[in-house]
């Protein structure tokens, strides 16, 4: 079945090249928008969104995880870590950092919601973006309430994924696909 919607779906890739060039506001803002648009349970919004780009913060946020990353044993790091030119953000223009309340598991959810959409946003936009879940290695660490205070975190909200956006400067191949993974069941 075609339609734009599918399609755009179809489309999405994750990118970890970027160009340097920066959103606009009106790009910046339509994702944000869909961001907010987002649903939650109990329509409860229970996020926050952080905007930065701020290549200096976002390199010592790269820094910090990397650090912290270094505590995990060597099977749950990640192993992107081992090359010495990773930078967590792929060095995209702007990164956003969800943050939820800590008590709350189901604002896990509700983040996941939020970042697709905004990736789908940044999709129809004509930019690429890639989802992060890395970045919390760098709230692992001593530093950590500092780099909240820093990313305006609310008190007691904690990181739970990070969205990366850009131009891209990579070529992405259509992903493959697993359709023995749906049962119908009639
Ligand atoms: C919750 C979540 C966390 C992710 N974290 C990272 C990450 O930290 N770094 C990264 O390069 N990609 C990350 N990804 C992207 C996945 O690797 C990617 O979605 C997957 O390989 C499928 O590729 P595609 O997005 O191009 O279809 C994450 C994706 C999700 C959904």
């Amino acid at each position: 079945m075609k339609h734009p919607m599918l399609d755009l779906i179809q489309s999405r890739r994750s990118h970890r090249k970027y160009t340097s060039q920066q959103l606009t506001q009106p790009q910046l803002s339509a994702i944000m928008d869909a961001a907010l648009a987002s649903p939650s349970a109990n329509n409860r919004q229970p996020w926050h969104f952080s905007v930065v780009q701020d290549s200096v913060l976002l390199n010592r946020l790269s820094e910090q995880a990397a650090k912290g990353a270094m505590n995990r044993d060597s099977a749950q790091r990640s192993p992107r870590y081992d090359d010495p030119d990773f930078q967590v953000f792929y060095h995209a223009p702007t990164v956003v950092f969800l943050s939820a309340p800590r008590d709350l598991p189901i604002a896990m959810v509700d983040c996941g919601i939020a970042v697709y959409g905004m990736a789908l946003a940044a999709e129809s936009l004509g930019l690429g973006s890639v989802i992060l879940g890395l970045p919390r290695d760098a709230f692992s660490g001593p530093n950590r309430e500092e780099l909240e205070s820093a990313l305006h975190f609310p008190e007691g909200y904690g990181f739970v994924i990070a969205l990366a956006v850009g131009h891209p400067a990579d070529e992405k191949a259509p992903p493959e696909k697993h359709p023995e993974k749906i049962s119908i069941i009639r």
